[in-house]
């Protein structure tokens, strides 16, 4: 008997206003690859410090740099099982996942300006894009900027010929692949937590990032050159496990995207300050030469790398190409 009306009495009390049980926090795993005083890096941070706050603490977010949780090949998997919760890949990540279209932004100079990137991700491309990510578990959030990318390598690269042979790091991007073949050389695919090591020991001869990659990793360190290329560019997508996502209290949800919209308008805001940084201190440091290529040597890697168009339109979606290039023309500079 008396156990029964313990049980009663314990009931009673949970239903009791105000009587619920101290709620766990949901925690939020957020991985990314990059070092913390990047673009990406701030911006996570930006995310936990608003996420945490918007939701009284309902939420925590736990933020892993560096790869420290999951590498380049790994994370996407971590995400779909759940793992992880967040995570922000470079767009040239997508295709290992069945997602190629993504890659568009990984054709070289196919954006004029970084407002052409806004014109592009917050119009109807970018959404569509994002849109393509569902079917596999994934919810799309945002997209964040890192910024244009310039070579680096231990040689100078002024023309596409000085390329030849050369054993260039690529991120997973079947563009990419065909980008660093157009200019003769050799594309490795690597991780990107694995790239300073195999450049320091010339099992890569050089590689392509924007000047705040470069310097975090210290790449500058063991790239004698780094040419002012700009000829393409480094994006994310702020990316969720749409099960996890989905199934948010609608409160947490909304409190959650608003830390999302103000942290992406944050990371977009510096992630130029922070790039244009990194360049000096790359520049302070005397390791490795910049080098500003003239209007004759780009207008040969354009040149160079224009059949790159042609060859990945079935990979990328030739309507997808050009939506990108008239949304992209459609911004003022
Ligand atoms: C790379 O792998 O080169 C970059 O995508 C790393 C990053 O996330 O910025």
């Amino acid at each position: 008997m008396r156990r029964w009306i313990l049980a009663a009495t314990a009931v009673a009390a949970l239903a009791w206003p105000g009587a619920a049980l101290a709620q766990q926090p949901i925690v939020i795993k957020f991985s990314h690859v990059v070092a913390p005083d990047t673009p990406k890096g701030k911006g996570s941070l930006k995310f936990k410090e608003l996420a945490e706050k918007y939701t009284n603490g309902k939420v925590v977010v736990e933020v892993y740099p560096n790869s420290q949780l999951y590498k380049d090949n790994e994370e996407l998997q971590a995400l779909q099982l759940g793992a992880v919760q967040l995570l922000a890949p470079s767009l040239a990540k997508f295709g290992p996942l069945g997602v190629r279209e993504f890659e568009v932004f990984d054709l070289p100079f196919i954006l004029p300006s970084k407002a052409a990137v806004r014109k592009v991700t917050d119009g109807p491309l970018g959404a569509k894009l994002m849109g393509l990510l569902e079917p596999k578990g994934i919810k799309g959030l945002a997209y964040w900027d890192n910024g244009f990318k310039d070579m680096s390598a231990n040689k100078p690269l002024y023309m596409p010929e000085d390329f030849r042979g050369l054993k260039m790091r690529i991120q997973s991007s079947k563009v990419l692949e065909a980008q660093m073949r157009a200019l003769g050389a050799i594309p490795q695919v690597m991780a990107f937590s694995e790239v300073y090591q195999a450049l320091a020991t010339g099992v890569v001869d050089g590689t392509e990032n924007p000047p705040s990659n470069e310097y975090t990793q210290k790449m500058h360190e063991v790239q004698k050159y780094t040419m002012l290329s700009e000829h393409g560019y480094v994006g994310y997508a702020v990316i969720a496990n749409k099960k996890f996502w989905d199934g948010l209290p609608g409160d947490v949800r909304g409190q959650l995207e608003k830390a999302m919209a103000e942290a992406t308008a944050y990371a977009n805001q510096i992630s130029q300050t922070e790039n244009d940084e990194a360049l000096a201190e790359i520049k302070k440091s005397g390791r490795s030469e910049l080098i500003e290529l003239t209007p004759e040597q780009k207008a040969a890697w354009r040149k160079a790398l224009e059949p790159v168009y042609a060859d990945m339109a079935s990979r990328v979606g030739k309507d997808t190409i050009e939506e990108f290039q008239k949304e992209a023309r459609g911004a003022t500079q």
